[in-house]
């Protein structure tokens, strides 16, 4: 049998344990849980459960490299220059951080390779940059006085995220935070350990001091719950889902923390009668079921113009009908298993949900193979707004289409929903383009394309898809804090 063409034959996992102030070390219960390679179903590896102790332990280190320690005496351009040779540590390994990060997610690894990977190291070396650019400015007040303000580190920072983009979230999170100055305690997801671990080493080899980056690895309530906790933690940076961020808020209450999320999204993809229909076609196949439609912006309510919408139709079904679903180490792969067992349920009670609520579902619909967590790419056709399916965050390879008759009305039914993260719109007409991208309340608008991300770009949502932004300068902002000095001159 001919074996079909991989990146890496095998993927290394070099660490389970808990990465706390330079050191590997186990839980302090002792206990470990299994990380589940998702295409298989069968364990990959037993990693470290954290818990309470291991992250009192990390934010002790993370506060002495705050308080006293190395970090905070570092000028600030040695801080960007670690920080491009973790950039450049991660790119020595790029096959094999792609090839672990697929083991461990289910994504397929060229998708891993060609988009998670370029854009984690982007992402790191932008803000190497920022590093030694972050300024205050001077401030003419009334009388004799000097006055003027710094921005200075928030302290330490706790960083949950999930397991959709491991490596990226790692990436957005510690980008900003390292380049303010900040220290780390991260908790991955209970999904995806593996490749946050293995950057934690590379951040260490890279030569950034002990304590700045402390991962643990452990659940959400437990792990997750302590740092929102901790007193110690300055500020949270969460992603995931908003029922998740709303026991975060109430928790940090206490403490009052800093705190920033990046959530879901039931993201509108409009297609104008006007649109290039073969662009629009690709652009809405990728927007939905790139990484499984395991997308916070996924663009999963899918407004087709009437005019269009039986020849738009016909398009998508036959790109999702031709997307090669299998093994996500193989470099042919285009679709992966979901993430696990539980979100394989959901997705699934989701398409029973939409044939139920009298949808047509026109390709897809079904489990595909008998190992895996699996799913066909599966369109609904004639999909009302009041539908579940158009309605919630499903979270996977299913798309929700919709007609439109009238623009104006289109716009109001966009948005309608409580979440706000991403929108597109697909047209030649450069009067509606801006008129849809001033007028539908997301924190993104893409024309003409989709998914279109950098570095230098903000993200984040309105409404209940977040608060806050991350990426380019506005990321930087929640991870300082202002201070106004003044000075009385004789
Ligand atoms: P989640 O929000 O529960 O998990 C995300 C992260 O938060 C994980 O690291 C988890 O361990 C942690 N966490 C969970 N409960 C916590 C708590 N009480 N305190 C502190 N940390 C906690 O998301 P989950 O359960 O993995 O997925 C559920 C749904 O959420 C998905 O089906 C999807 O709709 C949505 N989701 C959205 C994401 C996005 O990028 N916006 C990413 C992942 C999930
Ligand atoms: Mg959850």
């Amino acid at each position: 049998m001919a074996t079909a063409e991989r990146l890496i034959a095998e993927p290394q996992v070099r660490h389970t344990e808990c990465f706390i102030g330079g050191k590997w070390l186990p839980a302090a219960s002792g206990k470990t849980f299994e990380t589940i390679n998702p295409a298989t179903e069968e364990p990959i590896a037993s990693v470290a459960e954290g818990d309470q102790q291991d992250i009192d332990l990390a934010v002790d280190a993370a506060r002495r490299a705050f308080d006293s320690g190395p970090w905070s005496r570092m000028d600030a351009r040695d801080r960007g220059r670690l920080m491009y040779k973790l950039a450049d540590l991660i790119e020595d390994e790029i096959d094999e951080l792609a090839a672990l990060e697929s083991l461990d997610n289910g994504k397929p690894v060229k998708d891993a390779r060609a988009a998670d990977l370029p854009l984690v190291i982007d992402c790191l070396r932008y803000y190497a940059g920022f590093a030694d650019k972050i300024q205050g400015s001077t401030i003419p007040i009334r009388g004799n006085y000097f006055s003027y303000s710094r921005r200075e580190p928030v302290g330490v920072v706790g960083q949950i995220i999930p397991w959709n983009f491991p490596m990226l979230m790692t990436a957005w999170k510690w980008g900003p935070a390292l380049a303010a100055g900040c220290t780390v305690v991260m908790k991955p997801a209970e999904q995806t350990p593996l490749t946050c671990l293995r950057m934690a080493q590379l951040a260490q080899d890279a030569g950034i001091p002990d304590g700045v980056i402390n991962v643990v690895p452990g659940f959400g309530p437990t792990a997750g719950g302590a740092i929102v906790k901790h007193p110690g933690v300055d500020k949270v940076a969460f992603t995931g889902e908003h029922l998740t961020a709303q026991i975060i808020m109430r928790e940090a209450a206490t403490s009052l923390k800093r705190l920033t999320f990046e959530l879901g999204g039931k993201s509108p993809n409009v297609i104008a009668a006007d649109a290039d229909l073969d662009a629009a076609a690709v652009g809405t196949n990728f927007g939905l079921f790139f990484n499984q439609g395991q997308c916070c912006c996924a663009g999963s309510r899918v407004f087709v113009d009437e005019r269009v919408h039986d020849e738009f139709v016909d398009k998508l079904k036959n790109l999702a009908a031709g997307r090669r679903l299998g093994a996500p180490l193989e470099m042919e792969t285009d679709q992966g298993p979901q993430v696990d067992q539980a979100q394989f349920d959901k997705i699934m009670s989701y398409i029973e949900k939409g044939q139920a609520e009298g949808a047509q579902c026109i390709t897809g619909g079904k489990r595909y193979g008998d190992r895996g967590y699996f799913i066909e790419p599966t369109i609904f056709d004639g999909v009302n707004d009041d539908m579940s399916i158009a309605k919630d965050e499903i979270f996977g390879p299913v798309m929700s289409v919709l007609k439109y008759r009238d623009w104006d009305e289109m716009i109001e039914r966009a948005n309608k929903t409580f979440y706000g993260l991403a929108a597109a719109v697909w047209t030649r007409d450069v009067t509606q383009a801006h008129d849809f991208a001033r007028r539908v309340r997301a924190g993104t608008i893409w024309v003409n394309c989709y998914d279109v991300f950098d570095a230098a770009a903000p993200f984040g949502g309105f409404k209940m898809s977040g608060q806050g932004r991350e990426l380019g300068e506005e990321g930087l902002r929640p991870y300082t804090e202002s201070k106004t000095v003044t000075i009385h001159l004789g």
